[in-house]
């Protein structure tokens, strides 16, 4: 990703060598504000309070959170009180745990004197991991855009996604975007249709990411998508996805199983972009993710900046609210995972492809 002209990542090492950089996402997109994590409980904080969020990168920032804890206390009792304060940050997206148990279980072996070292270690090669599965998912999702922009015979092709599966929500290049991101770069003509994606409107993210990489893309209130796919203006959907189950059932920010529906019942197909931190054969079906309740105070506000730029928080309602902030979209919904493995239809393809 290139912020003002310089290429970063969104998840960083400071100079000193052991803090680590985010983006305070909670001001994106009207200001780009950095943010250091020092301790495991500023960076349980800023995923609980999504200052930084998105599946992989919660995955990303909650490891290197266990570093942070290990340079003050790498006892055996003090990787498990880090380990926990970190994994229940966030309920719902699979790769927190994945990410967390996957430093435990590379630096729980050794003397505790070799720990920190190893932790960072383990952080960074995560971070890589995610860059360069991102990156093949990208290749794995570019010949759908072309096929239909062959059919299209030069006119755009038109994507609709939800959420925010961007570089935001990853290390780099983000699961549903980097087809997009490819696709753009090689000349393909397209625009995105970006869902607004209330309460915490992260469709404002995804549009500042298409606006920095030139992307043509348009917001739309999340009510607009049924319209649109009625009218012909989609040619596919494609959204990102915090946990893919064993039946192939796909937990994604609330809203996403609507433009499921509305897909199949409209013949557009609807693809899921997924890298393999992000399936959980371990669990079932959708029926058995937790799914995230927030306060109901992000429903009955809405946030922006006012004239002067200050930050505002407004009332829409003072009625009681409800804030699922996930759903799930049955597999039989999903046209097709685009994953580091390809392509992959089905969940027995998922398996092979992403099982290990
Ligand atoms: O609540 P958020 O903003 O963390 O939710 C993020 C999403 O639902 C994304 O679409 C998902 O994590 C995929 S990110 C590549």
């Amino acid at each position: 990703m290139k912020i003002a002209g310089a290429h970063c990542r969104s998840v960083w090492l400071e100079p000193d060598g052991w803090s680590v950089g985010i983006f305070d996402q909670r001001h994106l997109p009207w200001a780009v504000e950095r943010m250091t994590l020092r301790t495991p409980d500023e960076a349980a904080h800023a995923i609980a309070d999504m200052a930084t969020r998105g599946a992989p990168l919660i995955g990303a920032v909650a490891a290197y959170g266990l570093a942070l804890a290990l340079r003050h206390d790498a006892s055996n009792e003090g990787l498990d009180r880090a380990v926990s304060l970190l994994a229940e940050a966030r309920p719902t997206a699979v790769n927190l745990r994945w990410a967390l148990q996957r430093v435990r279980a590379a630096v729980a072996p050794l003397a505790p004197d070799a720990r920190t070292a190893a932790a960072y270690a383990e952080a960074a090669a995560i971070c890589d991991e995610d860059v360069a599965m991102n990156r093949a998912i990208g290749d794995a999702g570019l010949p759908l855009l072309q096929a239909i922009a062959e059919r299209k015979r030069g006119e755009p092709v038109q994507v609709m996604t939800h959420c925010n599966a961007g570089w935001l929500a990853t290390v780099d290049w983000g699961t549903a975007t980097a087809p997009l991101y490819l696709a753009h770069d090689r000349g393909l003509p397209l625009h995105v249709w970006v869902d607004e994606t209330r309460p915490r409107n992260q469709g404002a993210l995804t549009a500042f990411e298409l606006d920095a990489h030139g992307v043509p893309h348009s917001m739309i209130a999340d009510n607009a998508g049924g319209l649109l796919m009625q009218r012909g203006e989609v040619d596919m959907v494609i959204v990102g996805t915090d946990r893919v189950t064993a039946n192939g059932d796909v937990c994604n920010k609330i809203g996403t199983y609507l433009k499921a529906l509305a897909a199949r019942a409209h013949g557009i197909p609807f693809y899921v972009a997924l890298p393999s931190s992000t399936y959980d054969p371990a669990t079932p079906t959708g029926a058995d993710v937790p799914i995230e309740e927030r306060s109901a105070d992000e429903v009955r506000l809405v946030s922006g900046p006012d004239e002067s730029g200050t930050l505002r928080r407004i009332a829409v309602t003072r009625s009681a609210a409800r804030n699922p902030a996930f759903d799930i979209t049955p597999a039989e919904l999903v046209t097709g995972y685009v994953t580091e493995a390809g392509l992959l239809v089905g969940a027995t393809a998922l398996a092979a492809g992403l099982g290990g």
